[in-house]
Parts: structure tokens; sequence; C-alpha cells
């Protein structure tokens, strides 16, 4: 049974029953995405520090917002994100290193002049930018997100950006030992999406394999488990848990989200869908019981399937903190949504509570 008590105008979310919270129900590190203005927004603090141990910056430590351009740096957000984050003692998850997308990375990075950059050149950037970065805040972040989205969704292993194309795959390993050298006790990551699925998961052993065999210090392999309601892979989610365990490399589930109004469609058929997607906005009054019921039974099985693997996964972070804030309401068209364990008051939802059960049911067994 959940209760949510007002105290000084602050909601706290417990179970009352077994009087404990997602974290500390959790076997595993309990971790949220949060807007960038969260030392900014109080109302927040108590949900957040009640029900997670572990956050994410959602933007404000991305290449793009640190190192916009050659003669730029911007910490200043970053810096009170983590001030704020061991004020409250949360543990931060450093997001991203390198994003091997061109639109994800400031275009300096990829330029000498007018032409492109050799490899060296590069290559030598985002060593500086690594151990510019990892070292500010060593102490401060213990985990990192190194390389995010380097699979590709093709035919091809890779995706192909100005990384590939001046460096070939050794970025991705080079990016690894530079975050290793940097802070040698920090936990390193590899994030990427779809990669529990059949085909992008075998180039992600793939790519885990060559990284092996080169001695590279990848510790964790994150799966963002961005999903839709009535289209969670389950199977092909255990499948890979089964192949993580078996090479004794640890998952991170690092950006999760059940999405109520599914948007597929939206890359299908060469974009044809697009402008008549784009007027879908069916819950705008709020979710239907009959959704939110839907999306804790599946919220639910996802439990109960992570609970088989707590020696594989290491963190379940969701991506933002309730619904009101989720990059889902805007991505990718503005809709109304409702993705995730709280809805837009804080206040826990149905899925919330099934959650809860399940990892109650961990606890009992
Ligand atoms: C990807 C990135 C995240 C974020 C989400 C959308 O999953 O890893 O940083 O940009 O897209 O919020």
């Amino acid at each position: 049974m959940l209760r949510a008590f007002c105290l000084f105008g602050l909601i706290l979310v417990t179970d009352v029953v077994s009087g404990q919270s997602l974290r500390q129900a959790s076997p595993w590190a309990a971790g949220v995405g949060l807007a960038d203005r969260i030392p900014d927004n109080p109302a927040d603090w108590s949900l957040l520090t009640t029900q997670f141990s572990h956050v994410t910056p959602e933007n404000c430590m991305k290449p793009a917002a640190l190192r916009p351009s050659a003669e730029v740096w911007r910490f200043e957000q970053a810096d009170r994100f983590v001030d704020f984050a061991s004020a409250k003692d949360l543990k931060v998850v450093g997001h991203c290193l390198v994003w091997a997308k061109d639109d994800r990375t400031p275009a300096w990075f990829y330029m000498d002049g007018a032409v492109p950059a050799k490899k060296e050149v590069l290559l030598a950037r985002m060593k500086a930018y690594i151990d510019t970065v990892v070292g500010r805040y060593k102490g401060k972040i213990s985990t990192w997100d190194v390389v995010n989205e380097a699979l590709d969704d093709g035919k091809a292993e890779l995706r192909e950006s100005g990384w590939m194309r001046a460096a070939g795959e050794d970025f991705i390993a080079l990016a690894f030992e530079y975050a290793h050298a940097a802070d040698p006790s920090a936990q390193l990551i590899y994030n990427d999406y779809n990669n529990e699925l059949d085909g992008k998961r075998e180039k992600m052993l793939g790519l885990l394999a060559r990284l092996k065999a080169r001695n590279a210090p990848v510790h964790a392999v994150g799966l963002q488990g961005h999903y839709e309601i009535d289209r969670v892979p389950y199977e092909q989610l255990e499948k890979t848990l089964l192949a993580l365990r078996a090479i004794g490399v640890k998952a991170v589930v690092s950006e999760l989200d059940i999405d109520v109004i599914p948007r597929g469609r939206w890359w299908a058929d060469g974009n044809k869908h697009r402008a008549e997607m784009a007027k879908i906005n069916p819950y705008a009054d709020g979710c239907p019981p009959d959704v939110l019921a839907r999306q804790a039974e599946q919220y639910a099985r996802l439990f109960r399937l992570f609970r088989q693997y707590p020696d594989v996964i290491a963190r379940v972070s969701f991506w933002n903190l309730h619904d009101g804030q989720s990059w889902l309401n805007k991505f990718p068209w503005p809709r109304v949504n409702h993705p995730l364990l709280f809805d837009r008051q804080g206040k826990p939802k149905p899925a919330y509570e099934a959650v809860m059960r399940e990892l109650g049911a961990a606890k009992a067994r």
C-alpha cells in the first residue's frame, strides 16, 4: 500500500507496508535522468532524494553544452548540477563524453580550417576534451557514459560519422583508454539504444569482443530502454542479459521509460506519416485508467525480468523524474505524455505500485 505524505508542502512517497522507497527496495542502484535546472526546483527535491540514489544530467554535460566551439568551455550548469548532487548525497552518472553522431558532435571537432581534421588532430581533441572533463570531476563523478550510440541501425556495424570517417573504429577504444587514464577508478560505460534487439545486439557483442581483445577498459553496457507500450521487447532483452552474463559484462538500464503514445511510425516508410502523427495528442487531459493499468503491467513484467538478473544489472535509471518532465512530451513531436512512474504532481502512478510489488516480491524470496 502506498501513501503520499505531505510534509511542509513536499510530497514524500514510501511504501507503507514495507516502509521502503524505490531506492531502498531496488537490488541495483536506482537512478534518474534529470533536467539541468534541478538545483532551482526545490519542489522536486524530496521526490528525487526519497526515490533515487543516482542522477544523470539530461543535457548539461554533453559535448555540445560543455564545448560548443574551439574557443569556449561552459561548465557553469554542469558544476551546479554536480554540487547539487553531492550536497544531496546523490551519485552522478557523467553523460556523455563522445556522442558518435554528427548532429550531436559540435562541428568544430571535425574541422581543421576549411578541411576535415586528420585522425591525429581529431583524436588529440578528443583526448584533451576527455582529460579536461573527466579530470575536472574526478572524485565527484564515479561513472561515465564514455561513448554514446556508435552502433549503426542499418547494414553497417558502426554508424557513419566524422569520428568514423577520420579515425575509424579506433576512436571508441581510445575514448575508453583516455577516460581510464584521466580517472582510473571510474566505471566506464558504452551506451546505446535498441542494442538489446536481435541484430544490433550482435553488433554490440562484436564491438565488446574487439574492445576486450585490445584491453580497452569497458566496464558496463548501457541499454537505454526507451520503450513503447505493447512493444516492450522482453524476450530480446532477456537474450541480451544472458549474453552479457556469459561474457561477464555488467548492464545498466540507463534511460528507461514506457511511452503510452507509440512513436515508431514517425520514422517508418520514408517519414511519410509525420504530418498526420504530429496531430496525435490523445491524453492531453490525463491518461485513461486502462492505459495506466496496461503500462503498470508492462513495467511489472519488465522488473520481474530484471530481478532474475541482479548479478548482471548494476543500475536501472529512469529517463526523467516525472511525467511532466519527460523528453517524450516533445520528442519526436509535441504531445502530453505519461511514460514514467510518477505523474505531473510527482505522485506515484499504478506503474510505481506495480514495480514496488515486484521489488517487494524479490525481497520476500
Ligand atoms: C538519448 C541520449 C540522451 C537523451 C535522450 C533524449 O537517449 O543518450 O542523452 O538525449 O536521447 O532525452
